[in-house]
């Protein structure tokens, strides 16, 4: 597929997409949902992927929904704007989903839902400049489609307050709520990023997908259900071929061949 609204670069077995629409703040409408749905699709069953970049073009990372989008859709019939809503939640589910990691590179803002991005990401660095904020309420929307994603990550409590003043608040907020694991001047950003994506290149693939399914696995159960689920996990990788290798070269004190 060519991009229209994404920029999206290999570099052996990394991947960099750039939400590419800086006039409009790479806000996202139905074409980049599109985009980087079938993007997350693709890249899901690529199996020479490792890792992946999100970052934003120009001024910022991402300032949401697109509002002149919403302003057209807002004529359309229920059934249509439903479809829609399905489409822009199916995007979030397949990012969450990725069974590589996620880093996200987060400059200027991240708004309403590029805040939502900012919350289906694994690892997120920010410039100690940028901005977030889930704004709906004040624009008389609400933050339904990244609700559950939000939540996953921050908490009721915080969402509470965030989400019903609709206040923007600034990276150190946000690494304290979880949303940002890293606070960098803007000059830092690449840096950073580039020594998050070297230390995830150092686990073993199939136990770093293996770990995110067990993470959004664990968010469903109460903990005397989860103890099958993690004895079943811990099971099947301890006699895996990673597994193997793994404490093979750790004891044989050579690097593990993955
Ligand atoms: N949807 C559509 N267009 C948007 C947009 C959005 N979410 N956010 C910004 N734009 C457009 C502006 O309308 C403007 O268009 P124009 O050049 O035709 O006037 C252009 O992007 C630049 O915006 P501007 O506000 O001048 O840029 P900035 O760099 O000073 O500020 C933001 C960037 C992101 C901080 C600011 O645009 C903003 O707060 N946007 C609203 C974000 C928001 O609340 N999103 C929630 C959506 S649910």
């Amino acid at each position: 597929m060519g991009f229209r609204h994404l920029d999206v670069r290999r570099e052996g077995v990394v991947e960099y997409v750039t939400l590419n629409r800086p006039d409009v703040r790479n806000a996202f409408n139905d074409g980049m949902i599109a985009e980087l749905t079938w993007w997350a699709d693709a890249a899901a069953k690529d199996a020479t992927l490792r890792a992946v970049v999100l970052a934003g073009a120009g001024p910022v990372f991402c300032a949401g929904a697109d509002l002149e989008w919403m302003r057209q859709v807002a004529a359309y019939t229920h059934e249509q704007n439903l479809d829609d809503a399905h489409a822009m939640a199916r995007m979030f589910m397949a990012l969450d989903r990725l069974p590589v990691p996620l880093v996200g590179r987060v400059h200027g803002a991240a708004l309403g839902g590029g805040t939502g991005l900012v919350a289906v990401c694994d690892i997120v660095v920010a410039a100690d400049d940028a901005q977030f904020g889930f704004t709906e309420v004040k624009l008389g929307l609400i933050p339904a489609v990244i609700g559950p994603f939000v939540l996953a990550k921050i908490g009721r409590s915080a969402a509470r307050e965030l989400f019903l003043t609709g206040a923007r608040f600034d990276a150190t907020r946000a690494r304290t709520l979880g949303l940002v694991h890293a606070v960098l001047p803007p000059d830092q950003l690449d840096t950073t990023v580039a020594e998050y994506v070297r230390e995830v290149l150092s686990g073993a693939p199939g136990a770093i997908a293996a770990t995110k399914r067990l993470i959004a696995d664990l968010a469903r159960r109460n903990p005397s259900d989860a103890a099958a689920l993690c004895a079943e996990a811990i099971a099947e990788r301890r006699a895996s071929p990673e597994g193997r290798e793994g404490i093979a070269a750790f004891l044989e004190k050579r690097a593990p061949r993955w």
